[in-house]
């Protein structure tokens, strides 16, 4: 009985507020080449799995976008800061949208931009936190932590061109997640298969030994 109420009122919440927080197939390919599309939030179901995972995200990639999509009427109010591990190498990413607002109801892009800043190399952990404020009956702060590493290398320029990002979010991406999941699968299979014959075995030796 309580199960069944648990159920109704998980529904009654996932009918309140709803949205997608996603990289798209053709930037996660621009980034790192995989063929997938990454969701982090899938209509207002979390991907800790995805959350979970680093990858490292080749030199020449200095943005990253994401895209994102209130899909209930119900405003979601969100907002984005940043933490940075050594401000001396990098500094406070850069959005190109408000800080504070409400997702949009309709999909949109939104880019991140980093900047080394040239006097130190290291590397850099950085979090991108949001915050989603979901509405009644079940108002609630969700909140995000999208990991990143990136290296910084010491240069001449301010303007560092320099600039290596290790995206903790889009690493457990698409495919080797998959792949992952259906390698567990197999070897799950397999090992009910040998369970299976060793007892049979040991019922058939048991067998014949009361035979003999
Ligand atoms: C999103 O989830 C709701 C239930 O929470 C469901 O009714 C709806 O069909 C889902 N939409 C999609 C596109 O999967
Ligand atoms: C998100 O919420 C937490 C706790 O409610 C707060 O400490 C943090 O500053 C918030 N972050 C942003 C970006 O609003
Ligand atoms: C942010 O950048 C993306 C990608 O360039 C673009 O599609 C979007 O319109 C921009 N948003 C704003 C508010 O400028
Ligand atoms: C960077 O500046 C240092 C002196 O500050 C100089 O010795 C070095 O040659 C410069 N490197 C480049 C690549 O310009």
């Amino acid at each position: 009985m309580q199960g069944v109420l648990c159920l109704v009122l998980l529904a009654i919440h996932g009918g309140a507020a709803s949205f997608n927080l996603l990289v798209s197939g053709p930037e996660l390919h621009r980034t790192l080449g995989l063929n997938a599309e990454l969701r982090y939030v899938n209509n207002g179901t979390i991907n800790d799995y995805a959350l979970g995972f680093s990858v490292m995200i080749p030199e020449h990639i200095w943005d990253l976008y994401f895209t994102w999509q209130n899909l209930k009427p119900t405003p979601i109010p969100y907002s984005i800061s940043f933490t940075v591990s050594n401000p001396e190498a990098m500094t406070i990413p850069q959005l190109n949208i408000s800080r504070k607002g409400y997702i949009p109801t309709s999909e949109e892009v939104f880019r991140v931009v980093f900047q080394c800043t040239g006097k130190v190399s290291a590397e850099v952990e950085l979090c991108m936190n949001m915050n989603f404020t979901m509405p009644p009956p079940f108002p609630d702060i969700t909140h995000l932590a999208l990991k990143r590493q990136k290296v910084c290398y010491k240069n001449n320029n301010t303007n560092s061109d320099t600039l290596m990002i290790a995206d903790a979010m889009i690493v457990g991406a698409g495919n080797p997640f998959y792949i992952g999941v259906g390698c567990a699968c197999a070897a799950v299979v397999l090992l009910a298969i040998f369970a299976v014959i060793f007892y049979l075995r040991t019922i058939k030796a048991r067998r014949t030994d009361v035979i003999q």
